[in-house]
């Protein structure tokens, strides 16, 4: 039998890279932390990815790119082996990230003063993209119920769709973990076809990462008819599941072909037609081979979860869960409300994280990237709750 693959699942040194998560930090005068907040891979991505952009080095001539059917391929074929869909690769477009594509919509396409809703706690860059292009956001609150699952109220959701242009469903979601069942995408789709002129907007970058007994499935699945109407965009990508955010390829899937040249049109309008040079290939490997390499960091990710929920959970006050989909754990600690609450939280555990803040104001959260080697994972939750139960006892 061959020996089973060894994948480099180590933490190296993050430095020196022009990281958005520790570079940048650094470069601001922030005392070296673990950086757990920035929602990107610390693995290093498949080595069957590293050799497609060796060979891509090693050319030389980083010349201008241009889209042909093995990337549309390999895009549709990673759905139907993850996710038990087929889409058209012939209607899919390239973007080089979902949140220049979401950009590019609200420009061009659903304009000034168009009324966009999502859940919130949110995912927020996009959101900022969407209200500086003009849009108006209305925000439904996703709350937790019994047993860590945050049920949804479709009364509420009509309500704000009657007269909105677009509805951004992120799946799974962004903080909170929720992987949306076929039954609350079956109300979704229902309320959808209830409000003709909503533009569906599916963010399921987490796509690839859902855990136990959940299962994740694009609404794009479970409402074929919507989506052959163009009623819904399904935007997938393998910038977070291979490590590969800053080679920037993203896919947005549609059903219709109108919509598919009409989306082609925002992208030559918005100037981002020609695909990095580094994208294409990297892309292409990580869904042909990389397969192996996920389930091996998933094994890690999901560890990690769940290690990071019993020892959190044991601090008084303090709770979260294992999520049903994405690397984010969502910890609820009370009592930290204000920035200068987290901050000093932040530096006595020597940890980086996403603060609740950040996701339209919800204090007394934050966002924790477990990401990452368990070896760093671990002892660093560990050094978190310790600091929370010291300084629950103080407050
Ligand atoms: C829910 C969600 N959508 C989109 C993105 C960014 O994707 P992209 O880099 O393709 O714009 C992120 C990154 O953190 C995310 O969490």
């Amino acid at each position: 039998m061959a020996d089973a693959p060894v994948y480099d699942t180590a933490f190296h040194d993050p430095y020196g890279r022009w990281s958005a998560k520790w570079d940048l930090a650094r470069a601001n005068g922030e005392p070296d932390a673990l950086a757990l907040n920035i929602a990107d891979l610390e693995f290093s991505t498949p080595e069957v990815v590293k050799v497609a952009l060796r060979k891509a080095v090693e050319d030389g001539r980083y010349s201008y790119t241009e889209l042909f059917p093995d990337f549309y391929e390999a895009a549709r074929n990673w759905q139907q082996q993850h996710h038990d869909w087929t889409p058209e690769a012939d209607l899919a477009v390239f973007f080089p990230r979902i949140i220049l594509a979401v950009a590019a919509l609200a420009k061009y396409e659903l304009g000034e003063g168009a009324k966009v809703v999502t859940y919130t706690p949110a995912y927020e860059p996009i959101v900022e993209v969407l209200e500086a292009n003009g849009c108006e956001m209305e925000y439904l609150p996703l709350e937790p119920g019994e047993g860590d699952v945050y049920p949804l109220d479709f009364e509420t959701l009509e309500a704000a769709l009657r007269d909105a242009d677009a509805f951004l469903l992120t799946n799974p979601h962004n903080p909170t973990g929720k992987v949306f069942n076929q039954a609350e995408l079956e109300g979704i789709a229902r309320v959808v076809a209830n409000c003709p002129q909503v533009l569906v907007l599916c963010d399921d970058i987490h796509a690839d990462f859902v855990w136990d007994q959940n299962r994740y499935q694009p609404l794009a699945k479970v409402a074929p008819e919507l989506f052959v109407a163009g009623r819904i965009i399904q935007f997938q990508s393998p910038g977070k599941t291979f490590s590969l955010a800053g080679a920037e390829a993203a896919v947005a899937f549609t059903g219709n072909a109108q919509i598919k040249a009409r989306l082609e049109q925002i992208k030559r309008a918005s100037g981002i037609h020609n695909p990095n040079y580094f994208a294409i290939p990297a892309a292409i490997a990580a869904w042909t081979q990389g397969s192996p390499w996920l389930a091996h960091i998933k094994a890690l990710i999901r560890n990690n979860l769940e290690q990071g929920a019993e020892v959190l959970n044991a601090v008084p006050g303090v709770h979260t869960y294992v999520p049903q989909g994405t690397f984010l754990q969502w910890v609820h600690v009370p009592g930290y409300e204000t920035e200068a609450d987290f901050q000093k939280l932040s530096r006595a555990a020597g940890i980086r994280f996403s603060n609740g803040l950040g996701f339209g104001d919800h204090p007394g959260y934050l966002r924790l990237n477990a990401a990452i080697s368990p070896e760093v994972y671990l002892p660093a939750i560990e050094r978190l709750a310790e600091v929370l139960k010291d300084q629950g006892q103080t407050k």
